[in-house]
């Protein structure tokens, strides 16, 4: 993800030390939305941006589609400015709260975006209903957008995204507001995505999701990126712990001497047993303890890293106001 090879083709998507500071007020008091933020993301892979609310990723997102200009840094699309609509035209943008005129209808909006982007009426009218199915909005296409709620304009601002099959999708919070089927759905939309190898630069609180659908993370805290790779460097297996449950056997004197004497393990009674958790190398050590003590063993598990537990390790969440 992060310093690509020189000769390789330029990221599909790229931020060098950006930085922007916003002024607000009569003082224009300068409020640092990001401060130093460098990543990239290679053709066909997707990125999870992450980070606590106000920590910048939607001003990082507006600064890479051209909407707010950087203080400092830049913001490439395709090896391109930002800025250039060349590049923009290959970008498929959903934003963080999708607003479109409340008159219109779904079907209104998907063929006015159509029109933008030059399709001619027939591609326009087969996309239109093709995007509306994908959606789950097709019942509701000539409904006009007043009734709407948070989770169906949603949908519509992901269809309108993905009208002009664009080769990279930059989506802000894409699964906010939708109900558990629409979370799968649109789960299930990007791992398609995926599989016709778009590229995926999205952001979510919902830490569980990015790491189905990512290969690689970039974790802000207060505008700056702390933590940034593919998850398979970042959630380190030889860094794991393992945890054993045993049964009341195990809460002998002998038995407690044995295995608090392991390598590195923390040691607790619970009300039926005991549980260890220790690193996964001295696992073998504690097998031996309980063939040796003859020990009733009920559960041995790998205790994996989370995306969630280093999450919570590089980015202390703060308050909006904090970040200010
Ligand atoms: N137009 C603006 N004018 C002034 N300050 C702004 C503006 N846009 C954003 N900010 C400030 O920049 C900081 C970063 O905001 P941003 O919306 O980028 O965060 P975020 O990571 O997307 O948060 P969330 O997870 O809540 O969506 C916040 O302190 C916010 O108040
Ligand atoms: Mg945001």
């Amino acid at each position: 993800m992060v310093d690509p090879t020189p000769d390789a083709a330029p990221p599909v998507l790229e931020l060098q030390h950006l930085r922007k500071t916003f002024r607000v007020g009569f003082w224009a008091k300068k409020v640092p939305a990001v401060r130093d933020v460098s990543l990239a993301l290679q053709a066909g892979e997707s990125l999870g941006y992450l980070g606590p609310n106000g920590s910048g990723k939607t001003t990082s997102i507006k600064c890479l589609l051209g909407l707010v200009v950087p203080t400092g840094g830049h913001a490439r699309l395709f090896g391109r400015p930002a800025s250039d609509p060349h590049a923009r035209a290959r970008v498929g943008y959903l934003p963080e709260s999708p607003y479109f005129y409340d008159y219109l209808t779904p079907t209104e909006v998907l063929d006015y975006v159509g029109k933008l982007y030059g399709l001619a009426a027939a591609d326009r009218s087969r996309r239109t209903r093709e995007l509306l199915g994908v959606v789950g909005l097709d019942e509701a296409a000539r409904r006009p957008l007043r009734g709407f709620s948070k989770g169906m304009l949603q949908r519509v601002g992901i269809a309108q995204s993905l009208v002009a099959d664009p080769q990279l999708l930059i989506w802000d919070e894409p699964l906010s507001g939708l109900d558990p089927m629409g979370r799968k759905e649109v789960r299930d939309l990007m791992v398609e995505l995926r599989r016709q190898g778009k590229s995926l630069f999205f952001s979510s609180h919902v830490l569980g999701d990015i790491e189905a659908l990512c290969d690689a993370v970039c974790i802000l805290d207060r505008g700056v990126a702390v933590a940034q790779g593919h998850l398979s460097e970042l959630l380190r297996p030889d860094a794991l712990e393992s945890e054993a449950v045993l049964g009341m056997s195990a809460q002998t004197e002998a038995a407690m001497l044995a295995l608090r004497a392991l390598p590195e393990a923390t040691v607790t009674l619970t009300p039926t047993g005991v549980r260890v958790v220790l690193p996964t190398a001295a696992v073998a050590a504690l097998c031996r303890a309980v063939a040796d003590l003859g020990l009733d063993l009920r559960e041995l598990s790998a205790r994996r890293d989370s995306l969630e537990e280093l999450f919570l390790r590089k980015a202390v969440a703060r308050g909006p106001e904090a970040a200010a």
